[in-house]
Formats: C-alpha cells, sequence, structure tokens
C-alpha cells in the first residue's frame, strides 16, 4: 500500500499506528480532486483489510496541515461538477469520521476551510503553537461545504462557529484551544512525539473494545439520549462477549498489566 500515491504518503510501524501525509507542499496541502480520490481509496483499503490500531493524519512541512480545498481546482466549475465533487469530499469525511478505530488530527501549520474540515473529521486534534485554524470560504463568495458548517458547531458551539464562519476570521492555536477546536497546542519540535505517545497509548488497548467505545460515542451523539443510552447498552453488551474483558479484569485482580488478545 506504500509508495503508491501522488497527493499523500501512508506508512504502517510494527505498532500499528498507520500514518497519512497530505502532501501537495507548495501548494500548502490543499485539497484537490487527486486528493480527495486518493484518501478515499486509501480509506477504503483500510477498512478492507487493515492492521491499523489508530491513524494519525498529518501534512507535509512545516507551513500547513492543508489550506483548504483547492480554490484553483473549485474555480469556474458547472453546478453539477461542484455537487459531484462534493459527494466526494463528504463521503472522504466521512469515511475519516467513522473510520472503526481512532483518527488523531496533527495539525502542523494552517488548517484551513476544507483543511479543518479534514482535522474536524477526525476524533482528536493536536496542532503546534505556530498552527492556524479557520472557515474563510466566506471571502470566496461560497460557504464550508465539507461539512465546516455542521462539525464546526457541533463541536465549539453554534454562536462561535457563526461567528467563526460569518467573520472568516483567521486564528490562532491559542484561540482555537480555548474553544475547543484542537484538544492539545505544543511546541513544533513535539508533535510527532505527542501524536505518536497518544497513539501508541491506544494501540495498546483491545481493539474490539476500541471499536465498540468509537461507535458508541459517534452514533450515540446523532441521537436523543434515551436512543443513545440504548446504544451504548448494546455496545457495553458487546464488551462482555470478548475475552479481553476477562483478560482485563483478570488482570486487575492479579495486579498486572492486561495482555489482550483483540478478541
Ligand atoms: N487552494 C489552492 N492553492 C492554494 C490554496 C488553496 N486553498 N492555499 C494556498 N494555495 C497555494 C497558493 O496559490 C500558492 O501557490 P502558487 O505559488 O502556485 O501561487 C501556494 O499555495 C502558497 O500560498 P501563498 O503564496 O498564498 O502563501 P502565503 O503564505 O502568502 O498565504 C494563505 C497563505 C493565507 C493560507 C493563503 O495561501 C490563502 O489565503 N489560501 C487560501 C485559504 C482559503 O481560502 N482556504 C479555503 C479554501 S475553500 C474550501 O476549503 C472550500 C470548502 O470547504 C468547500
Amino acid at each position: 500500500m506504500d509508495n503508491q500515491y501522488k497527493t499523500i504518503k501512508y506508512s504502517l510501524d510494527e505498532e500499528g499506528i498507520g500514518m497519512v501525509t497530505l502532501n501537495r507542499p507548495k501548494a500548502l496541502n490543499a485539497l484537490n480532486l487527486d486528493m480527495f480520490q486518493e484518501l478515499d481509496n486509501l480509506f477504503n483499503e483500510l477498512i478492507e483489510a487493515s492492521r491499523v490500531r489508530v491513524l494519525i493524519i498529518t501534512g507535509e512541512g512545516d507551513k500547513a496541515f492543508a489550506a483548504g480545498t483547492d480554490i484553483k481546482m473549485m474555480k469556474g466549475l458547472e453546478v453539477s461538477e461542484v455537487m459531484d465533487r462534493t459527494e466526494l469530499v463528504k463521503r472522504t469525511q466521512g469515511k475519516i469520521e467513522e473510520f472503526p478505530v481512532p483518527v488523531i488530527a496533527a495539525i502542523n501549520g494552517l488548517a484551513l476551510g476544507g483543511g479543518c474540515e479534514v482535522a474536524m473529521a477526525c476524533d482528536i486534534r493536536i496542532s503546534t503553537t505556530s498552527a492556524k485554524f479557520g472557515q474563510p470560504e466566506i471571502n470566496l463568495g461560497i460557504i464550508p461545504g465539507g461539512g465546516g458548517t455542521q462539525r464546526l458547531a457541533r463541536l465549539i458551539g453554534i454562536s462561535r462557529a457563526k461567528e467563526l464562519i460569518y467573520t472568516g476570521d483567521i486564528i490562532d492555536a491559542k484561540r482555537a484551544y480555548e474553544l475547543g477546536l484542537v484538544d492539545m497546542v505544543v511546541a513544533p519540535d513535539e508533535l510527532m512525539n505527542e501524536a505518536k505517545g497518544l497513539a501508541s497509548k491506544i494501540a495498546a488497548k483491545s481493539i474490539p473494545i476500541m471499536k465498540l467505545a468509537k461507535a458508541s460515542i459517534n452514533y450515540g451523539y446523532s441521537m436523543d439520549l434515551d436512543r443513545g443510552l440504548k446504544f451504548e447498552m448494546k455496545c457495553f453488551r458487546a464488551c462482555f462477549e470478548t475475552d479481553d474483558h476477562l483478560e482485563g479484569m483478570q488482570a486487575f485482580t492479579e495486579r498486572r498489566k492486561p495482555v489482550f488478545k483483540d478478541r
């Protein structure tokens, strides 16, 4: 699977930590059609036959995670073409969000427009102190179309999302942290250590149980509380059908670390 892509890079280490790098640094990793198609293909392959226990998404270079959807690609398109491409964008964001195991965004610079949308589709966001965030689409005469109006409001609250989307303002990492748009802010040279440290911690858990945790949070979040609690019960019940829950509790009583078998 390695090295078959032009606009992204993918690798998998021995701990099961997959690394996806958005790789158009000359265009500040702007997301063009090729990149969305390659991301879509990669996620299909990873969902099919995956040894990935946790995934990190980052951007190539030290300037940008992604400075948005490629404006040059969007410029002058027919409405039907825009809609076709946006379907692909939404499908790709959905695959990131619904990827069975956790996805961490390691935000190494600008996360604007579609770049911010990709980051928001991830489970957890870590950024550098020099990263910048925003949904500046309003300045181009459009609105965020890759989930930005929806995920931003859910993540930081409706009024704050409106302020960012109506003004198109670009905010720094400190403000993004205060708003809850990013979960952790670290020095640029610490980003990969922190992201990999967090990924390692997640990769060491039982994967079937991790998948149940993610599914319970994600699907339950889109339901009302009553249905969400019922869905949580289904996921909780499924934990008790695994060997790993027996091992986890046995290890606790024996005062040792659990050795999960992923079953
Ligand atoms: N699309 C296409 N190319 C982009 C790009 C984008 N979103 N962002 C940057 N680039 C390209 C520039 O065109 C430039 O390429 P050339 O050298 O070939 O001209 C290269 O990346 C470097 O960019 P700059 O020279 O502009 O770098 P800078 O440091 O002076 O400015 C910036 C950085 C403020 C981020 C500026 O590049 C910028 O404003 N980019 C656009 C940001 C934006 O509006 N993003 C939202 C896009 S719309 C979207 O994402 C849609 C959606 O949700 C539906």
